[in-house]
Parts: C-alpha cells; structure tokens; sequence
C-alpha cells in the first residue's frame, strides 16, 4: 500500500473568483517557507472534510504562495463544491509537496494543448518556454471565451500564439490538422477525459507523441459494470462488489482498513497487492506498463475485468 506522505499546512490568504465557474485560491504556508515548484507541477490539496484533490499550481507574483484554480466540477464529490461554497479566507488546508508528473522535457519547440481548466499546468510550462528560449503555441478549447479562465490575460500578453478555440455552436477542434501543423513540437495536453481522448487518437494516427496530464481516473461506475468477488486472502473474508460501488466502499463496509486519500484514482494511496485476477484500471497513477502487469490495483476506481468472477488481493 501507499506510504504515509508529510502534509505542508496552508491558509488561505485569498480567494478571489475569476469567472462564475473558477476560483483562485492563493495559499501560504503556516510555517514560512515554500518548497519550489516545477512547472507543470501539482500538488494534492487535502480538506477540512478529509477530501483530496489534485491541482496544478499557477504562477503567482509571490514566491511565499501557491496559487491553485479550482473549477466548480459539476459532478462533485465534495471537493470543488466544498471550496467554491464553504473554504473561506483564514482556513487553513493541508498540501503535499509539488510534484512533478508532467514534466516539460527538452525540446526544440512545444505545442500545448488545453481543454478548460486544463490550461492551468501550461501556465508555468509557457513562462519555462519562454525562459529557455523555445517557440511555443497554445491551443485553448473551452465552450466561449467568457468562460474560458486566463483566456484574456494569455492573448493579450502572448499574442498570436494563443489560439482560443470556442467550441459552442462551433465544430470540436481538428486534433489531427492542429498537430500535423507544428511537425518538430513535442505536443503536451490536458483537459477532460473525452478531449485527451481525442487527442491521444489524432497523435497516434499521425505517429506522434502526446504527453498527457490528468486530474482524476475514472471514478464514475460505469453501465456494463458487473458484480465480481475479492477474496481479502490476508484477512481471510470474501466480500461481494456489486456493480455500482467500488471495491473500497466494500472493504471499508466490513471493516477492514485500507488508506486511501483521493478516491479518484489519481494519488496511488490505496494501491494494493493483487495476487490473482485481470483487473480493469481506472486509475491514473499506473502506466499502461504496470497496469500490463496487472500485479496491483488501486481499490477506489479499479474493478475485475470483464470476465473475471473473482479477483484475490494481499490484504
Ligand atoms: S485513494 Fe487515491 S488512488 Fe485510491
């Protein structure tokens, strides 16, 4: 299972609202100093109600905070909601240390590809382009321009180079033309599941690597789920996972212990040992190496494959 992992304390020091969708949290640290962030990088913000939830931290003019936008998700288990309508100025809120999955690699040109709150890791990643020297284009897709956070500010201070795509009563954005259109680019993206999708397609068709960020695994049930056993072999206990609950809602249920912090599939707490079993991977922590592997299974999102009655697990 994951290991315990030291908190930073943090109070609000502002919260300022930047459309009707998007909050702005600047947070700084109880104790003084901040560790220093990678662009790209995030860090796992944990609530007074014991959610967590990953965000890309925004430059900021200061170096004694972390800026952090938070959209109000519409299908929110209590994080964003929580932020947007209970975390106020003078609260104080618990933050991993950066990290880095996202990395902006050496490169002799980038091409970065936003959809929604997406934008926000290619904030950082922009000024690092800039300060490497390296050419650079954006594309932003959101439903208008309105909405679309850190749109005006980007265009007026980029220019040219920030192409704003509005997709309401427009077409989606062309993917395949976008990359063909910027050959030597390293192409980076971000954005909700059905946009990465499309653009993870349009880059391999066209032979090209896609560098991926995601906020969340897929924790929503789906409609083919199906109920399927996990023997507990540790503790000695089979229990039913009925389609539309997770494995660790089980668990929990009779008891048994797991650590878990996200339950989203993006933070790797409650990964655990899988002794026998095919497991279908929703999470977002495992590569598609480990997940080949199919040697541990994060209990939150994860479940049996299709075909699979029973999945045995070291707890
Ligand atoms: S609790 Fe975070 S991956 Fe399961």
């Amino acid at each position: 299972m994951g290991q315990v992992v030291e908190k930073i304390r943090l109070r609000v020091a502002e919260k300022t609202t930047l459309t009707a969708h998007v909050v702005e949290l600047h947070l700084v640290s109880e104790a003084g100093e901040l560790p220093p962030v990678e662009p790209g990088a995030h860090v796992e913000v944990t609530l007074r109600n014991g959610i967590s939830r990953q965000y890309s931290v925004v430059p900021s003019s200061s170096h004694d905070e972390w800026c952090v936008a938070v959209l109000r998700e519409a299908d929110s288990r209590g994080g964003s909601v929580y932020i947007h309508d209970e975390l106020a100025v003078g609260d104080v809120v618990e933050a991993t240390e950066p990290r880095s999955l996202f990395p902006l690699e050496e490169a002799p040109e980038y091409l970065f590809l936003a959809g929604g709150i997406g934008i926000t890791p290619f904030l950082s990643m922009i000024e690092e382009a800039e300060r490497r020297g390296r050419p650079w284009n954006l594309v932003y897709t959101g439903k208008s321009a309105e909405t679309m956070v850190y749109a005006s500010s980007l265009r007026s201070r980029y220019g040219q180079r920030v192409l704003i795509h509005e997709t309401f009563g427009r077409t989606r954005m062309d993917c395949a033309r976008v990359i063909s259109a910027h050959p030597r680019a390293e192409v980076y993206c971000c954005g909700p599941t059905s946009y990465i999708d499309g653009v993870r397609t349009a880059a391999e068709t066209a032979g090209r690597k896609v560098h991926i960020e995601h906020f969340h695994g897929d924790a929503n049930p789906q409609e083919d789920d199906q109920a399927f056993e996990l023997e507990l072999v540790d503790t000695g206990i089979t229990l039913t996972v009925p389609a539309g609950r997770t494995a660790l809602d089980v668990v929990d249920d009779a008891g048994v212990f797991v650590l878990s912090s996200c339950r989203e599939g993006t933070c790797g707490t409650c990964e655990t040992p899988v002794l026998s079993g095919e497991i279908d991977h929703r999470d977002v922590v495992l590569s598609p190496e480990e997940k080949a592997e199919n040697s541990r299974i994060m209990l939150c999102v994860s479940r049996a494959a299709a075909g699979t009655p029973r999945v045995r697990i070291e707890l």
